[in-house]
């Protein structure tokens, strides 16, 4: 049984897709409909900074079971420019492209878990939780 699934994030119409599959995986797994808005938020913001700073990447959307607790699990691959002060990214209003620079920290705020590895000239990896509670 899988418990992951995959939304390449190519064009703005991927950003939406994402969101979808993510939306029904957070409902087949109980998430009530704020965790479900927080959770397709979170994709939106991972999917678009995809699609902006780095052209291409990937969205994998995973289940998990983890000591009787249930979760969801996102994470926004691409090998893009990378980021070279992640502290920086992290405080709100930081933006390289005209934005709110609300993505990142808003995203933190909105999930359980989180972390940013990124090498510059290599590519950037965010992962980040929720679970049930
Ligand atoms: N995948 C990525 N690759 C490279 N740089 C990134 C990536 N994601 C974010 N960044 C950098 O981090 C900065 C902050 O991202 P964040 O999403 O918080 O704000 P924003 O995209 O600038 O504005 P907003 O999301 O509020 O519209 C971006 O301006 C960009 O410089
Ligand atoms: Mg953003």
């Amino acid at each position: 049984m899988s418990t992951q699934s995959y939304v390449k994030i190519l064009n703005e119409w991927d950003i939406v897709a994402a969101r979808q599959v993510g939306r029904n995986v957070a409902k087949e797994l109980g998430f009530g409909t704020v965790d479900q808005a927080r959770i397709t938020t979170t994709i939106s913001e991972l999917a678009r900074n995809i699609y902006l700073y780095a052209g291409q990447g990937e969205i994998c959307i995973e289940k998990l079971w983890d000591n009787g607790r249930t979760g969801l699990r996102i994470i926004a691959e691409d090998k893009g420019p990378g980021i070279s002060d992640i502290r920086k990214v992290m405080e709100d209003g930081y933006t390289t492209s005209g934005g709110l620079g609300a993505g990142l920290p808003g995203v933190k705020r909105l999930m359980d878990e989180f972390d940013i590895e990124s090498e510059v000239g290599v590519g950037t990896k965010i992962t980040t939780t929720k679970w049930i509670r």
